[in-house]
């Protein structure tokens, strides 16, 4: 337990705003954990990159996270976590988590399944392990080659139509965001389809507090929230319109 010691420092990653939507889940769920989010906002998107292209860009911004002297970094890049997490891995000592589309209680649902991910991540051997391992057989992927590009540009002011016109034109019984740019466009997303959505946010942010061994952790929130790389500016209106909105929602 860290009650009482020093708080720890987790770096949270991703290309650019996507990985904003799970920074916040961890913010809400450990609320004594100071967080970096480190991100590489002027090369969105990385989801036409090769394993090869990836490792070269995340490289970069792994030394940097391990200068900060990490408790954890987590991935929150489908598309980084699905091509070279291993890589990571094997190169740093502290931990490392990703994050991976939420095929499983997708297809525990039953009925069509559509699973909406980066081409990067839908070309990689760990997505094509995912299926299999799920059987998700009645699963349609789709490789949106655009749509985090788009989210990453007009967050500040996302358009209905923008959005769905980059949306695959396919009824689902339950739609997979496979990319955590996705999730935030998930209300358009969730209204396109007219189904239930999954993805892997909560889940991960589950594993953290498993990782740093940290389940009674109540209190203000994170002491520090810090963001470096890329677009710190947009990066921070995008983290402060979430908890704006979440105040809306519980006064
Ligand atoms: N947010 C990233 C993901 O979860 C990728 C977005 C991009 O293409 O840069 O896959």
């Amino acid at each position: 337990m860290v009650n009482n010691v020093q708080n720890p420092s987790v770096c949270v990653f991703d290309s650019g705003i996507g990985g904003i939507s799970l920074l916040f889940e961890c913010v809400r769920k450990l609320p004594r954990v100071d967080f970096t989010y480190f991100a590489d906002n002027f090369r969105v998107p990385y989801g036409n990159l090769s394993r090869e292209e990836l490792i070269c860009r995340v490289d970069e911004v792994f030394e940097e996270i391990a200068k900060t002297n990490p408790a954890a970094a987590v991935v929150a890049c489908n598309t980084v976590t699905a091509q070279c997490i291993d890589f990571l891995r094997n190169k740093y000592e502290f931990p490392i988590l990703g994050i991976q589309p939420a095929v499983k209680p997708a297809v525990e649902c039953g009925g069509k399944c559509l699973v909406l991910a980066t081409p990067s991540t839908v070309k990689s051997e760990a997505f094509k392990n995912l299926l299999e391992k799920y059987s998700a057989s009645k699963t349609r992927v789709v490789a949106c080659e655009k749509l985090a590009y788009y989210i990453e540009q007009n967050i500040l002011n996302l358009s209905k139509e923008g959005v769905e016109s980059l949306l695959p034109k396919y009824g689902a019984d339950t739609v997979v965001l496979g990319c955590t740019h996705y999730v935030l466009a998930e209300k358009i997303i969730q209204s396109y389809y007219n189904c239930p959505v999954f993805d892997g946010i909560s889940g991960t942010a589950d594993h953290l507090k498993e990782v740093l061994g940290i389940f009674d952790h109540h209190g203000q929130r994170a002491q520090k929230i810090a963001f470096s790389g890329g677009d710190t500016y947009k990066n921070r209106k995008v983290f402060n319109n979430l908890l704006r909105s979440e105040e809306v929602l519980n006064p």
